[in-house]
C-alpha cells in the first residue's frame, strides 16, 4: 500500500536530533488532530498471534467495505501520553503497560486477538521515537498516543473478523477542554445512558463513544462543557462524563464511582486515587449519588486527555450546584502532583513512567 515505507528510511528519520522540533506554534495546541510522521502497524489472523509490526509513514489505511470494525464496531482504542523531560534529554511515557493490559481485557470482551504487553509497549515506544520532533516543549503539552485494535478482515454475517490490525498513531496535544485549565461546567444527562450492566462500559470499545455525541452536542449548545451520565438502572448514581471519570470531595473524603462493569477504570483515575491517598485523603470507590453531589465541597474529572479538570458547576434538572475550584482546590494539588511525575519534574517513586 502507498503508506508503506522501507524500514531503512524510517531508521534514518528516527535518528533526528532530540533538539529538533516540528514547525508548530506550541502555544496554540488544543486537543485537535495534527498529522505526524509515522504510525506503527501490526496484523494478525483470527486465532493467531500478532507479529512483524513495523513503522509506516502516517497516512490513510486501506480497509474492505465489509471490515468487521466498519460494519459491527469490532474495535478498541487506547490513549496515553508521552512528555519531553523537563531537564535533559529523553522522553517519558506514562504507564503504557496499564493501557496494554486494558486492551487485553477489552479484546477478550470483543473477541479479538490482542498484542502482548511487550508488543504494545514496544509499538508505543517506536511510535513516540519516530515522531519525537512532534513532542511539545516541556510545559506546552504532550504527545498523545492513540493505539487502535480493529477487526480489519471482511465479514458479512455477524461474527468475529478474519483479520486484525493493531495501529498506533500520535499527535501533539494541549488542553482537552476549550476552557484550558479553567474549571468546567457539566450537565447531568438522565435521558440517555452511556452503559448498561453486562454491556461494554468498562472496556474501551469504539462503540462506547459515538452514542454520547448527541447528548454532548446538545449540552454544548446550551453552554455546558460536557455531559455527566447516570447509571441506567436507578438513574441516580454517577457514572462518568463522556470522556473522563468523576470524583467528589467532602472534607477529607474523596469519592469516585466504583467500577462495576459500567464505567471505564481510567489509568488517570487509578493514579489519582493513589496520589490522593498519599496526601492523606480517604478515597472511597463506591456508589456516588446525585444527592452526594449536592453536598460536595469539590468535584473534578480525570482522564488521560483531560488530566485533572476542576468542576465549577453541575446542573441537574435545571438546578445549578457550584463547587470550590479556587487556588486551594485539592484537584489543583492532585493535578500538579500527577503532571510533575509525568514530566519528570518530581521523582517517580512509583515507577509509573517509562523513559525512552
Ligand atoms: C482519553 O482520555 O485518552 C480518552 O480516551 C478519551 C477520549 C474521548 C479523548
Amino acid at each position: 500500500a502507498s503508506y508503506l515505507q522501507t524500514a531503512c528510511e524510517v531508521a534514518f528519520d528516527t535518528e533526528r536530533n532530540v533538539d529538533e522540533y516540528a514547525d508548530v506554534d506550541w502555544d496554540k495546541l488544543g486537543f485537535r488532530l495534527m498529522e505526524t510522521d509515522y504510525m506503527y502497524i501490526m496484523k494478525c489472523c483470527q486465532d493467531d498471534e500478532f507479529s512483524h509490526g513495523q513503522l509506516n509513514r502516517y497516512g490513510n489505511i486501506e480497509l474492505s467495505p465489509s471490515a468487521g470494525v466498519l460494519n459491527y464496531a469490532q474495535g478498541l482504542f487506547e490513549g496515553l501520553k508521552a512528555y519531553r523531560k523537563v531537564n535533559g534529554n529523553g522522553f517519558l511515557i506514562f504507564r503504557p503497560e496499564e493501557n496494554a493490559r486494558r486492551m487485553q481485557i477489552g479484546s477478550d470482551r470483543m473477541c479479538m486477538p490482542s498484542p502482548s504487553v511487550d508488543q504494545f509497549v514496544h509499538a508505543v515506544k517506536q511510535t513516540v521515537l519516530a515522531n519525537k520532533r512532534w513532542i511539545p516543549p516541556p510545559g506546552k503539552g504532550s504527545l498523545y498516543v492513540r493505539p487502535l485494535l480493529m477487526g480489519s478482515g471482511p465479514i458479512l454475517g455477524l461474527a468475529p473478523a478474519s483479520e486484525y490490525t493493531f495501529l498506533v498513531y500520535a499527535a501533539p496535544v494541549g488542553n482537552y477542554f476549550k476552557e484550558g485549565l479553567e474549571p468546567i461546567n457539566l450537565v447531568i444527562q438522565d435521558e440517555s445512558y452511556r452503559a448498561t450492566p453486562g454491556g461494554t462500559g468498562a472496556v474501551k470499545t469504539i462503540a462506547n463513544y459515538s452514542p454520547v455525541l448527541k447528548a454532548q452536542m446538545q449540552a454544548k449548545k446550551k453552554g455546558f462543557t460536557d455531559v455527566l451520565f447516570l447509571d441506567a438502572v436507578d438513574n441516580k448514581y454517577l457514572e462518568e462524563a463522556s470522556s473522563c471519570n468523576i470524583f467528589i470531595r467532602k472534607n477529607n473524603v474523596i469519592s469516585t464511582p466504583m467500577a462495576r462493569g459500567t464505567i471505564l477504570e481510567g489509568i488517570t483515575r487509578g493514579s489519582i486515587i493513589e496520589i490522593a491517598r498519599d496526601f492523606g485523603y480517604e478515597v472511597d470507590e463506591r456508589l456516588v449519588s446525585v444527592e452526594d453531589l449536592t453536598e460536595a465541597d469539590e468535584v473534578f474529572c480525570t482522564g488521560t486527555a483531560v488530566v485533572v479538570a476542576p468542576v465549577n458547576s453541575i446542573t441537574y434538572k435545571g438546578q445549578r450546584y457550584k463547587y470550590n475550584c479556587g487556588e486551594d482546590a485539592v484537584s489543583r494539588k492532585l493535578y500538579k502532583s500527577l503532571t510533575d511525575i509525568q514530566m519528570g519534574i518530581a521523582e517517580d517513586k512509583k515507577g509509573w513512567t517509562v523513559e525512552i
